[in-house]
């Protein structure tokens, strides 16, 4: 089942998302969030995007969200999008489900445009991006230092929605 995020989904959220900062270059984050924080995000992210949660036998187990891309008000139909589903939890569909649900709340508040970035090597989330409908668009060469090593992060962008221009305000 997939529901919007609350509150008090953030201790759920912040322990899924725990040893991707700990343990991987996934994220660029070094310190992982604690359940006050990723309350906060959560918080934002449910009043300007979205922010899912993907629930098996009432447990929440993956959560996929989105945010601004840029802070410039031209960028403002674009969005970052990202989603993490608890570690050992893979090719179940949840992350194909979970972003497609993403993707249309986006579309229904006037997104344009997702994009996301991917720390590389990261097979699974190259493959979702791709099977998804992203288009490669480029790659910072170690642009980021974790873990003992610099790190390549390859973009990606998918069109939401295709609609008249000028494009409506968000809502
Ligand atoms: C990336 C992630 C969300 C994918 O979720 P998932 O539930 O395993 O993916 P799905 O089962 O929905 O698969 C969707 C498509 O992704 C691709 N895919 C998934 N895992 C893959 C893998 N290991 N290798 C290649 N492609 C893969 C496939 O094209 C798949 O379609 P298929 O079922 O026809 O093969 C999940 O692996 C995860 O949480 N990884 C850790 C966090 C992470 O990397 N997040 C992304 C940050 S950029």
């Amino acid at each position: 089942m997939i529901r919007d995020a609350g509150p008090e989904d953030a201790a759920a959220c912040a322990a899924i998302y725990a040893p991707y900062v700990t343990d991987t270059t996934i994220t660029f984050e070094i310190d992982p969030p604690s359940v006050e924080e990723m309350a906060v995000r959560i918080k934002q992210a449910l009043e300007t995007h979205a922010w899912l949660v993907i629930e098996d036998d009432g447990r929440v187990t993956g959560y996929a969200y989105a945010g601004p891309m840029k802070a410039r008000a031209a960028y403002r139909w674009s969005c970052e999008v990202s989603v993490y589903l608890e570690v050992g939890r893979r090719r179940t569909g949840a992350g194909r489900a979970l972003y497609e649900a993403l993707f249309e709340r986006l579309i229904a508040r006037g997104y344009r445009t997702a994009i996301a970035g991917i720390t590389l090597p990261n097979d699974a989330s190259v493959g979702l991006h791709t099977s998804l409908g992203f288009e490669p668009i480029g790659t910072y060469r170690k642009i980021g230092w974790k873990l003992g090593g610099w790190h390549d992060v390859a973009w990606g962008q998918r069109p939401l929605a295709v609609l008249p221009d000028p494009p409506a305000e968000l809502t």
